[in-house]
């Protein structure tokens, strides 16, 4: 199947803001260690931003970023991979989000009939309209993090699908909700899910990481949500630091084939990410 691609959720703005917080810098530090003035950089925060290669690679090293990344998005050209080798169907169900999109996923053997549902976006009118047809029963629904944009459709999702149990990471306020520890593997409705607990963006916080049962060696999908983006990471609202062990542990760790499907932007792969995320050092 082909799946519909959206904009990357990050600028370069945004990288510099969430480099300085995983740094524990402030402008100012950072202007002194790269040679930049503190105004640019505070201006490229506010996306306004003119820097040659030269600069951007030393404010790349001064906040052990990939210059890589840093250079592609100060270029507006941050590649996106082909996505393929998913032994089963996935649906990203969009959402508007600021200027980009929020994302929850639906996966199915592709006859359609039932489906695995991550996250539930942020309402039921949005999680109507990206609904497919196709799709008629809800197996279960594992929630990344507690968040409305991520989790606001999921009365709506246990209404129409009551039986289907509701998975969440220990600690989320989700009522209902069964807690998911890291490595807790379940299997549901012909798939195997691992969690990995990915504290950092909020304290309770799991990523997923799915392969179908009959096809152990496919590639398998890492439902990242706010943890790990194409071509960023997500805020560390809970720790910054916390959040950049955590990237650099799922990066290591997940097979280069898997397909990431992040809680905002598009589809990425591990791999990747591996070569050109700012975030991957
Ligand atoms: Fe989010």
């Amino acid at each position: 199947m082909v799946i519909e691609q959206t904009l990357l959720e990050d600028e370069l703005g945004d990288i510099l803001e969430k480099g300085l917080c995983q740094a524990g810098l402030t402008p100012e530090a950072l202007s002194e260690r790269a040679d930049v003035s503190a105004e640019r950089i505070r201006d490229a925060i506010d996306y306004r931003y003119d820097f040659t290669a030269p600069e951007l690679d030393r404010l790349a090293h001064a906040l052990g970023m990939n210059p890589r990344g840093v250079q592609a998005l100060a270029a507006n050209r941050y590649p996106l991979p082909v996505i393929s080798g998913l032994p089963f169907c996935l649906f990203p169900l969009r959402a508007p989000h600021g200027l980009g999109t929020a994302n929850a996923y639906l996966i199915t053997d592709c006859r359609g009939g039932e489906g695995v549902l991550f996250d539930t976006g942020p309402d039921a009118m949005r999680l109507r309209r990206a609904w497919p047809a196709r799709v008629e029963r809800v197996a279960a629904v594992f929630l990344t993090h507690a968040e409305t944009e991520h989790t606001g459709g999921l009365p709506e999702v246990r209404r129409l699908h009551p039986a289907a149990p509701v998975f969440a990471p220990i600690g989320a306020k989700v009522n209902g909700a069964a807690g998911l520890t890291d490595g807790a593997r379940m299997e549901c409705a012909g798939y195997v899910i691992e969690t990995l607990a990915t504290p950092g963006h909020s304290e309770a916080h799991n990523a997923y990481l799915v392969r179908a049962r009959g096809a152990p060696y496919a590639a398998p999908l890492l439902i990242s949500g706010d943890l790990l983006f194409a071509g960023s990471v997500g805020g560390g609202y809970f720790c910054c630091k916390r959040l950049r062990e955590q990237v650099a542990r799922v990066l290591r760790l997940c097979p280069p084939d898997t397909v990431i499907a992040p809680g905002h932007g598009p589809l990425t792969t591990i791999a990747h990410e591996r070569e050109n995320n700012p975030f991957a050092t």
